[in-house]
């Protein structure tokens, strides 16, 4: 068997085109556009790239951006007054803080300070708690852009074994109840997991979002799998590569993600379609208790 290869960059393109129509009609409505706030501190050479892709990204389909920088050595309580100020800010829609951030900082605590109804990229306790409950706001992008790739390809989840390797706060344990509200079958794997090869094997659908070049090698794939590689690994001749040994796996597998051009473009798609989403909701405002359709949403400004 040889793997269908996800065109992650044609659907993330698909998604974008998706996501400029939908800015224009906000604005040919005259509403006032999505508005990102995007947060770095520090200047770690990996976000740095992530922030001008997804500033770009913003650009490219009309959402206006807030770059908002801060020193690597800045007091967190600076950072979370920012987020006040952004969070009362009417032409801003999302607001996200670009992580990792340096050690000093209560990750959580800034987190929780980003509004609800901004939190673009799903992390804050009210979104995750909504993933667990089934009616979650805003999905975080990565898991968000694999849901959408598969719902592309048209690769069934429901009823299916689906095994996750990662238990990471932003990748993994998301992907998982995403996964479950799919209604697969979802193992979660990670670093101490004792001999992987027995769950991998078991997956009708891979997701390897670890970090760990060639984790995953042919011989942990079930023939006719899909596998999705999450992993975004620089090698020291400076290539980008997975966590899955791809010459090896697509051999096996009935569909998988190629590193670059995959999940990657996914992420910032789905970032723009969840800022989008927020202002889209901002817009609208429920008709008054006493109509006889509550539940009708009637357009303003
Ligand atoms: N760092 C790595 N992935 C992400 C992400 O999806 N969002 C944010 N804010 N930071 C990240």
């Amino acid at each position: 068997m040889t793997a269908t290869i996800i065109n992650g960059n044609a659907v993330a393109a698909e998604i974008r085109n998706d996501c400029r129509e939908r800015v224009k009609r906000i604005v040919a409505r005259g509403a006032t556009p999505p508005g990102l706030a995007v947060i770095l501190v520090g200047s770690d050479p990996a976000s740095e790239i992530y922030v001008r892709n997804k500033i770009r990204a913003c650009r490219d389909v009309g959402i206006r951006s807030v770059e908002v920088r801060f020193p690597p050595d800045v007091n967190q309580r600076s950072v979370i007054e920012r987020i006040g100020v952004l969070n009362d800010d009417p032409s801003i829609h999302g607001i996200l803080v670009q992580l990792p951030l340096p050690p000093s900082f209560d990750i959580a605590k800034i987190l929780h300070a980003i509004s609800v109804e901004k939190d673009v990229d799903g992390f804050h306790l009210y979104n995750v708690g909504g993933l667990v409950a089934g009616g979650t706001v805003f999905p975080p992008c990565t898991p968000f852009g694999v849901v959408k790739l598969l719902e592309h390809e048209r690769i069934p989840i429901e009823g299916k074994n689906v095994v996750v390797v990662g238990a990471s706060n932003i990748v993994g344990k998301p992907m998982a109840l995403m996964l479950m509200q799919h209604e697969a079958t979802v193992s979660i794997c990670h670093a101490k997991t004792r001999d992987l090869a027995q769950f991998t094997i078991l997956a009708d659908i891979l997701i390897v979002a670890a970090g760990k070049p060639k984790l995953i090698l042919p011989q942990m794939v079930r023939t006719g799998a899909v596998v999705i590689d999450v992993g975004i690994n620089r090698l020291k001749d400076g290539t980008l590569v997975g966590d899955v040994d791809f010459d090896g796996v697509a051999a096996k597998a009935s569909y998988i993600t190629p590193v670059p051009g995959g999940v990657g473009p996914m992420t910032v798609s789905m970032l723009l379609y969840n800022t989008i989403g927020s202002c889209e909701r901002r817009h609208q405002v429920t008709k008054p208790a006493s109509t006889s359709d509550t539940n009708t949403l009637v357009a303003a400004k």
